[in-house]
């Protein structure tokens, strides 16, 4: 049956009816090649053309260009028995040509419309060039900074990560999927990636039950809430079954009890890996356990095409299985439109990169820089105090790395760099020296740290621009040591000493260690890798234009050593406490043993970060008082109301992020000791107070607990309010115990 019969088929435009009657005609092999999709390359590969024609592909990755794409799509609707469109998939993770901070900077503004206006503006450009399909958002939630894919994540926190992930769902599905600028998006690494072992991609995951249930699963819920189309499983091994065939995961959670009706790609050659797993013992195994256990889509590697055809007739996969998935496939393109309107015509889009599109970009950055440390008042600077500005680093003037990692398609000419910038706002009285320090930021060798030391002392004021390149973040990209790489801090410490107004703007794809870099700056700006615009945005940010308002969406340790570390921490029975805490520098000599308290800390770095979770500066500071609850006694089928009024009590307006956290101080299982339940970003002017009001609900007090079961629990809550998880403004109140007796949400 030929695709335009497909159109005139039935009177009803019905999706479902429509996806029924192709289900009737396809042979076994067609509904096969729908669950295949296979890596493309540069130009037209007439090899994979042929698998087209034979209805083998039912998805193409990694193939771009408009023209070529419109070509392999004429091929597969006007060519192939039933002209099934192609669904183009591509990682456009965090911009497309015009490039976002990544994934965790844009966490860093405790601001949903951050991640979705990208995603809005990364669709809009990803569409333009034919693709119709993003592996984002990725919902890992990781508390490992070693882990290099911790770049793509947003972070330490199941709500923050789920009200951003679902943001950027809604900013790439749009309001209609069906829009030619929407795409469909793909939540991932379903599930668990973000523990590996080590902080080693690809490593061994262990996680429990509680785990799984309370902090990883909760993001990609928020994701389904939000519609998203797609799915990708992890490569991770989870407590002994990879994710790729975990069938607790994929049907019993995902398909079952969250009723998902999208589909399941795998990732990259994941099916085939099962075997190096040592879980499968051979591929056509590999087809067999990973259909079986409910995955849809079979990506790059082909053990679908080769195996599953006899592993129907010999009835260890059920057809039945097959049209399932076929079915989700189909709905997803008929979702999109792809059989109305299969090819994609750039007249009807918007220039990529235009100054709408950088102007967003732009405002994501500033949105995303944290400011850690400002002592004096360094920052923001006042030009007409500066004679001789120096700007020093290899991140300076690079618009390449600041795009950071995952940027297939980002557009170097798009990037306007921190020293463009800087050269732009500085007057001609402002002389600026420059001097790179080092040839890489993995740059060892000490040969240019005099041209950065004439620099500095010509200059009253020193700006450096230091940090990670892009490769040393991303997938497969992990650090065992992730200070600052090469010689960077050896050059701020001979710099340091020169005693001048010193500034570190750091670029990296990560939290670093900055427990001795810090002290070595008067102000410390932390730019994540920014993107296209991160030059302007950083620039408005030094110089005031602008007030530094983001948060950090994940701790940051004193030391390797301390990882994981993370606010949302279990109490344990002897939590580290100020009182009880003895440094290694103060035992005394032949101290016995009971002398050093006996409570969860390291003797060298304590049990803090050294800059905890939700931390950020402002040019401002806000102070948070009259904390005021609806009632200190809530009933399960009541609201809590909760009030606080936040004073600027600075000299310039800004912008603050209120959080609020709670702690169930007893349950059936151990809650973390503090738990984020809402935010609100708010600008405030200065002198000025506001009151927010927040609402929670048994909901939001429930946990899953022993059975794995979502349940609620009478008992006594502590609930703050502040600008970071050391909040102290807090109220306690109880939850009562429900007549009717039935604890389940
Ligand atoms: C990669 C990544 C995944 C990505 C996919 C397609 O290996 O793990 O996040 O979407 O392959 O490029």
């Amino acid at each position: 049956m030929k695709r335009r019969e497909i159109e005139t088929m039935g009177a009803e435009k019905d999706t479902h009816h429509r996806i029924e009657q192709l289900i009737k005609e396809m042979t076994l092999i067609e509904k096969i090649g729908q669950m295949s999709q296979f890596a493309g390359g540069n130009g037209l590969n007439h090899h994979l053309m042929e698998h087209v024609r034979d209805g083998k592909v039912g998805s193409i990755l990694n193939q771009v260009g408009v023209d070529v794409l419109n070509e392999m799509q004429r091929i597969a609707v006007e060519e192939s028995r039933l002209g099934i469109p192609i669904i183009f998939g591509r990682d456009v993770i965090h911009g497309f040509q015009t490039v976002f901070p990544i994934p965790l900077g844009q966490a860093a503004s405790w601001n949903p419309e951050v991640p979705r206006k990208g995603a809005r503006i990364s669709a809009i450009e990803a569409a333009r060039d034919g693709i119709h399909w993003t592996f984002a958002p990725m919902v890992d939630v990781t508390r490992d900074p070693r882990w290099g894919r911790i770049a793509e994540s947003l972070g330490e926190d199941p709500f923050l990560a789920g009200q951003l992930g679902a943001a950027m769902v809604r900013g790439f599905q749009g309001d209609d999927l069906s829009d030619i600028k929407s795409i469909a998006a793909c939540a991932k690494h379903f599930a668990g990636y973000g523990y590996s072992e080590a902080g080693k991609d690809y490593a061994y995951v262990n996680i429990s039950d509680n785990e799984m249930r309370n902090i990883v699963l909760p993001p990609f819920k928020a994701c389904v809430d939000a519609g998203v189309a797609t799915f990708m499983t992890a490569f991770s091994d989870l407590n002994g079954i990879p994710a790729t065939a975990h069938e607790n995961l994929l049907k019993d959670i995902l398909k079952g009890e969250w009723n998902y009706d999208g589909f399941v790609v795998s990732d990259w050659d994941s099916v085939i890996q099962l075997i190096t797993h040592g879980f499968s013992e051979n591929p056509k195994a590999a087809a067999k356990a990973s259909v079986n256990a409910g995955l849809d889509m079979e990506m790059a590697s082909h053990t679908f095409l080769q195996h599953l055809d006899t592993l129907v007739s010999e009835g260890s996969v059920l057809e039945e299985n097959l049209n399932d998935s076929v079915r989700r496939i189909l709905k997803v393109k008929f979702d999109l439109g792809l059989f109305e309107r299969p090819y994609t015509d750039q007249k009807l889009f918007p220039q990529n990169g235009n100054e709408d599109h950088l102007a967003v970009a732009k405002e994501a950055a500033i949105e995303s820089l944290v400011l850690l440390k400002n002592d004096y008042e360094t920052l923001p600077l006042k030009p007409e105090r500066i004679q001789n500005l120096a700007i020093i680093g290899p991140l300076a003037d690079d618009g390449f790395e600041q795009m950071g990692t995952w940027t297939f398609d980002g557009k170097e000419s798009f990037s306007q760099t921190p020293l463009q910038a800087i050269k732009e706002a500085m007057g001609p009285d402002v002389n600026i020296h420059v001097a790179r320090g080092l040839h890489t930021t993995r740059d060892n060798s000490q040969d240019l740290f005099k041209e950065a030391m004439e620099a500095a002392k010509k200059s009253d004021t020193i700006i450096f621009f230091m940090g990670e390149e892009s490769i040393l973040s991303g997938e497969a990209h992990c650090r065992a040591d992730i200070n600052l790489p090469g010689a960077q801090n050896k050059l701020l410490e001979k710099i340091s000493k020169l005693g001048k107004s010193t500034i570190l703007v750091a670029m990296a794809g990560r939290p670093l260690i900055l427990d001795h870099t810090r002290d070595l700056v008067n102000s410390l700006l932390y730019a994540w890798h920014p993107g296209s615009m991160g030059g302007p945005a950083i620039v408005d940010v030094l110089l005031g234009k602008s007030v530094p308002s983001g948060k950090l969406p994940v701790s940051f340790p004193k030391s390797v050593g301390q990882i994981p570390i993370y606010y949302n921490q279990r109490n344990s029975g002897k939590p580290g406490t100020h009182e009880s805490f003895t440094h290694i520098n103060d035992i005394p000599p032949r101290a016995p043993q009971t002398s050093v308290g006996n409570t969860s800390f390291h003797l060298d770095d304590g049990f803090e970060p050294l800059y905890p979770f939700g931390f950020g500066l402002s040019y401002t500071h806000f102070e948070y008082h009259n904390l005021r609850l609806s009632t200190h006694n809530m009933q399960a089928n009541e609201t809590l109301d909760v009030s606080i009024d936040v004073f600027n009590a600075g000299s310039l307006d800004g912008q603050e992020v209120a959080q609020l956290y709670i702690r169930d101080l007893f349950a059936s299982v151990t809650r973390p000791v503090k738990e984020l339940k809402a935010f609100e970003k708010v600008f405030i002017q200065s002198g000025e107070t506001k009151t927010l009001n927040f609402k929670l609900t048994v909901a939001d007090l429930s946990f899953v607990g022993k059975d794995n079961k979502t349940i609620w629990e009478p008992g006594v809550f502590q609930l703050w309010v502040g600008g970071d998880s050391n909040a102290w403004v807090n109220e306690k109140f109880e939850l009562m115990t429900d007549k009717t007796e039935n604890n389940e949400k």
